[in-house]
């Protein structure tokens, strides 16, 4: 059985952020879970490539529109890469058998008596590439808030207002067509007051698909985009998708149009539409114009693919807008992952190890309430997730962890260990193996959601068969065979301090945005050179001579008038700071950097830098063609302590 899936297909002219990485991440874990289910579940995305926006942001970059889509979708895809998201296909609408996909179905459409040519005079948002309906001149966009432009053209028109009769009928007869119900709703009310045609082709642009018409005609942007979903899977038997899976800023492209253009070719439509809320930042969506963006590979960087994950899929009930924030990240981190989660892993595998030699002891017998608390967690829990209701579904998960942090305090199996006497010995088989058996359910209802940390659980547990393998339906307490030997155990999701972690994804942060500020102006870094071979021999004298000391920045300011240039003043031991000027300020903002170690190399000649004296330097790694990085010591040591 197959389950298709799709997310948008993601315009070439910003980076993936954390919104786009949220639909992606969500879409990966619904394909999981249907793979988890037995379906043949397949993943859509791509890049949406076409249209003025692009064609201008090209331009800016000194690039062909061609060239420069390649190297921004060529982002997207590493970045998917970097999150260990399982796309199965990618569409570029610039692919020749997108195109031809896209003129068939206006072949389609035009022999079934849909399409004509007509003139529009209308309002048009040249940003969101949008034509607002009776708007009167100087109107704002509706999405974007900014003027629209008039444009007078003679375009060829898809006949929308035929559909409104066959679309309403659509929502009624099929009321999970579009997800959630209150979105629904909104696009019920909005073909109840009639739909107007729909101009497809443009003039006015160049970069675009050409219609198989007379002039230079190009097709209208999201007539092409949609149909990347079915030109991705073109020749294999997966069409109509399962879902579709989008943001709210884009249901009534997916819910109205698409259906009807569809329907006007004589396509099967989509199963369902599902909408989910945005990710706002300080109550704001996240974008550009805002300057309020938040990338996903610093918060990757530091608490790993999984903890981007869990809090995106916890934190906010899928469908509505929900809030993020750094504290609020490191926060859930913490309590759910590293001591919630992480703690009990590690803690019954350490046990089973220590009085058990490593081996998962027979203790199969009555095990308290827990086995029916497992049954009833698999059962709500895959109910959750195949409701797309993720937060209730890991909530679910993480009930079943506490009633065994709780039954692991009453047994005390550390106690148990200490007795000779056959019923604690019984006891305590019992109890390490019942704590094993909720951490393996725990890893197969969590594997869609955090696949790294569950397979790593997994494999601490010494099970073997790839978990990806296993099926909802199979899982059922007691499947944990005695005799096992677990694996070797590290912690899951190593304690982070809140503030260092925070401090740390917004230097990231900065970093990645310049990095990704470059890539679209169309200055991609250079690739990155073979390391130079080390330079000449020195002896441990000569070494000696320089004397590096651990430091602890005081105070941190900009140097006026030097973009490059941090005056910081650095506690190395001595009696007074040192004043050093540090070639960071890419790389650091100077509030990040106060209270943190550094290393300073303490006996260099002094030396002006901007009518500052510098007395001494600042250890940083500088990759090629990249921004220093700071050095520091991995674990706490005292300001002032020598480096040998
Ligand atoms: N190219 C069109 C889609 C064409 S689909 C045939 C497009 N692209 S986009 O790059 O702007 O991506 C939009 C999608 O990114 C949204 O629908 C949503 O899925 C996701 N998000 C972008 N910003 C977001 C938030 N701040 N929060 C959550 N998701 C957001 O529109």
């Amino acid at each position: 059985m197959k389950y298709y899936l799709t997310t948008p297909i993601y315009y070439v002219n910003a980076a993936p952020h954390l919104g786009t990485a949220y639909t992606t991440i969500a879409a990966d874990t619904i394909r999981a879970f249907k793979r988890m289910q037995g379906y043949h579940a397949v993943l859509t995305t791509g890049s949406d490539e076409h249209g003025q926006n692009v064609e201008r942001a090209a331009r800016a970059a000194g690039l062909s529109p061609y060239d420069y889509a390649t190297l921004i979708q060529d982002e997207f895809r590493r970045q998917w890469e970097r999150l260990g998201l399982h796309i199965d296909r990618f569409e570029r609408t610039s692919d020749p058998k997108h195109h031809r996909a896209v003129v068939d179905l206006f072949e389609r459409c035009r022999r079934n008596g849909y399409i004509y040519k007509g003139a529009y005079t209308g309002q048009y948002c040249f940003r969101c590439e949008l034509y607002v309906g009776e708007a009167e001149p100087g109107a704002l966009c509706p999405d974007c808030r900014r003027p629209t432009e008039t444009v007078t053209e003679e375009n060829y028109f898809f006949r929308l207002s035929a559909f409104q009769d066959r679309l309403l009928e659509l929502y009624r007869t099929q009321p999970d067509f579009i997800r959630p119900e209150f979105r629904r709703n909104e696009v019920i009310a909005f073909v109840s007051q009639g739909l107007n045609d729909l101009s497809i082709t443009r003039t006015n642009i160049q970069w675009g698909i050409p219609a198989p018409v007379e002039g230079r005609h190009v097709f209208y942007v999201w007539f092409d985009a949609l149909i990347a979903y079915v030109s991705a899977v073109e020749g294999e038997d997966l069409w109509p998708a399962d879902l579709h899976l989008i943001g709210k800023d884009i249901l009534r492209f997916h819910a109205v149009y698409w259906p009807a253009f569809l329907m006007g070719a004589g396509l099967p439509l989509p199963r369902q539409i599902f909408a989910h809320g945005w990710i706002l930042v300080e109550q704001d969506k996240m974008s550009k114009s805002r300057g309020n963006i938040v990338r996903p590979e610093p918060i990757r960087q530091v608490l790993g693919g999984d903890g981007l994950r869990y809090f995106l899929l916890r934190e906010i009930v899928f469908g509505q807008d929900g809030s993020f924030s750094y504290d609020a990240l490191v926060t859930r981190y913490n309590s759910d992952l590293a001591n919630g989660l992480g703690n009990l892993a590690s803690r019954t595998l350490t046990m089973i190890r220590q009085y058990a030699g490593g081996l998962i002891p027979d203790g199969r017998t009555a095990a308290g309430a827990l086995p029916e608390i497992a049954a009833q967690t698999i059962a709500a829990a895959v109910s959750a997730f195949e409701n797309f209701e993720f937060s209730r579904g890991l909530e679910a998960v993480w009930g079943m962890l506490s009633a065994a942090d709780k039954y692991l305090v009453e047994q005390a199996p550390w106690n148990l260990a200490r007795s000779s006497d056959p019923a604690a010995r019984s006891r305590l088989a019992e109890t390490l193996y019942t704590a094993a058996e909720i951490l393996r359910i725990a890893a197969v209802l969590l594997a869609p959601a955090l696949p790294a940390s569950a397979q790593r659980l997994w494999s601490q547990l010494g099970m073997t068969p790839p978990l990806d393998s296993l099926r909802f339906q199979e899982l059922s307490w007691g499947q944990l065979a005695p005799g096992q030997a677990i694996g070797e155990v590290a912690p899951l999701f190593p304690r982070v301090d809140p503030e260092q972690a925070v401090r740390r994804m917004r230097e990231l942060e900065v970093q990645e945005t310049a990095r990704q500020k470059a890539l679209l102006e169309g200055k991609t870094a250079p690739p990155p050179p073979a390391t130079p071979p080390a330079g000449p021999k020195i002896t441990i004298q000569d070494f000696a001579k320089v004397d590096m000391r651990v430091g602890q920045v005081l105070a941190a300011e900009r140097v006026k008038g030097a973009d490059k240039l941090l005056r910081l003043e650095v506690d190395i031991g001595e009696p007074r700071p040192r004043t050093v000027v540090a070639g960071i300020a890419e790389s650091y903002r100077p509030e990040d950097l106060i209270g943190r170690k550094v290393v300073i190399v303490a006996n260099l000649e002094p030396r002006k830098l901007r009518g500052i004296a510098s007395d001494g330097m600042i250890v940083a790694a500088t990759p090629e063609g990249g921004l220093p990085v700071l050095v520091g010591p991995l674990e706490d040591v005292p300001v002032g302590a020598r480096l040998t």
